[in-house]
């Protein structure tokens, strides 16, 4: 299991220089509030900077590996009654849980309202394999994020409820070499994701072996994560906005030296935003914005600066003026994704 999470500047500035105007967009343009769905960790510095826009949160925090089984858990549950946090914390990663209906407690999992705010903020990479009580069973993170998917839209039918959420997902930039290009297979991969890792193995090859890309293939996860997405959402029908790709320094990892002393390893992330609508059943498929996505530029931190810019990685093209903003973005690519919010509509009870 991860260390426990503590927070720093980098992170701070992706909070609330690109997440919180977004949000904050939503709830004062449209009245809108949150159903949070995610990984707070103890503190939920997150759920509390968005606290007066949240209703519920639905949480989840796994067994930790010092300190207690239970510690983590436990503080986070006593942190969600101070601050007076409604909602479930689940004891488990989020992946056992949700794809094994029920947590270390033995408290069933079941979604019974549509989410409209998942915060999916891993520590690690996106291809880690997570044990479960299980005996030798493994789950995977993509099976767990399209099982949520699944989820949420069953909901939505059944139950009725908001057409909008919003999917923010982080993870470390690092994968080994064979596992994202078996990840990139040409056979599964779609027109735009199969044209973009052609263009940029010409530039920046995944190299053969296992070695672990630290920090230096962002195109490949992003194309990966745009591939996987982008298919999930074919069926049924989930239209979106991609926001520019977010790449930060986290918290460096502490790495106990086997002769004493500790060495510490940068934790180069990545960060990615997604405005989603559920469409109408008629509309024969959806539609991902902008056009060419993944040609689009990402975004950094500056650390020396705490504030963001842009940062064109392999494949991607430059910029124009101005400095990166999740509200301009929205403005300029939200077009159609945006029908059924309605300006104005400012009830306690509207989610977006
Ligand atoms: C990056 S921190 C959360 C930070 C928080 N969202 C914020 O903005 O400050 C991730 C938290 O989720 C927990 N975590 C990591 N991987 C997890 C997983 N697979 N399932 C559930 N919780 C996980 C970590 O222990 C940590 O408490």
């Amino acid at each position: 299991m991860p260390p426990p999470f503590t927070d720093n500047p980098q992170k701070c500035v992706v909070r609330e220089l690109w997440d919180t105007p977004l949000l904050c967009y939503f709830h004062t343009r449209y009245g809108v509030r949150y159903r949070y769905f995610g990984l707070p960790g103890v503190d939920l510095i997150d759920v509390r900077l968005w606290r007066d826009m949240i209703d519920e949160v639905v949480a989840f925090e796994p067994p930790g590996s010092d300190g207690g089984r239970r510690a983590a858990i436990d503080a986070l549950r006593s942190n969600m009654k101070k601050y007076g946090i409604r909602g479930t914390a689940y004891w488990g990663s989020f992946e056992e849980v949700v794809l094994l209906r029920k947590d270390y407690d033995g408290v069933d999992y079941r979604q019974n309202s549509v989410v409209t705010l998942y915060n999916l903020d891993f520590c690690d990479e996106i291809s880690s394999p997570i044990s479960t009580r299980e005996r030798g069973r493994k789950v995977r993170r993509f099976e767990a994020i399209r099982h949520v998917l699944r989820d949420q839209v069953e909901c939505f039918q059944r139950e009725g409820g908001p057409q909008h959420f919003v999917l923010m997902l982080t993870v470390r930039s690092q994968i080994n070499a064979d596992k994202i290009k078996s990840f990139l297979t040409p056979g599964t991969m779609q027109g735009d994701a199969k044209r973009f890792r052609e263009e940029c193995s010409k530039i920046l090859a995944i190299p053969d072996g296992r070695s672990p890309l630290v920090g230096t293939h962002s195109w490949a996860l992003k194309t990966l994560l745009f591939n996987s997405l982008s298919s999930y959402f074919g069926n049924p029908n989930i239209s979106a906005v991609f926001f520019p790709q977010l790449m930060y320094q986290g918290t460096k990892t502490r790495i106990p030296r086997a002769g004493g002393g500790i060495d510490y390893l940068a934790s180069p992330m990545l960060h990615w935003l997604v405005l989603c609508r559920f469409g109408d059943m008629e509309t024969p498929t959806a539609s991902c914005f902008p056009l060419q996505y993944l040609w689009s530029a990402s975004v950094e931190v500056d650390g020396r600066a705490n504030a963001l810019r842009w940062a064109p990685q392999t494949g991607e093209v430059a910029q124009g003026a101005g400095l990166p903003d999740s509200v301009a973005w929205l403005k300029r690519f939200g077009g159609s994704v945006l029908a059924g919010l309605r300006e104005g509509v400012g009830t306690r009870a509207r989610q977006l």
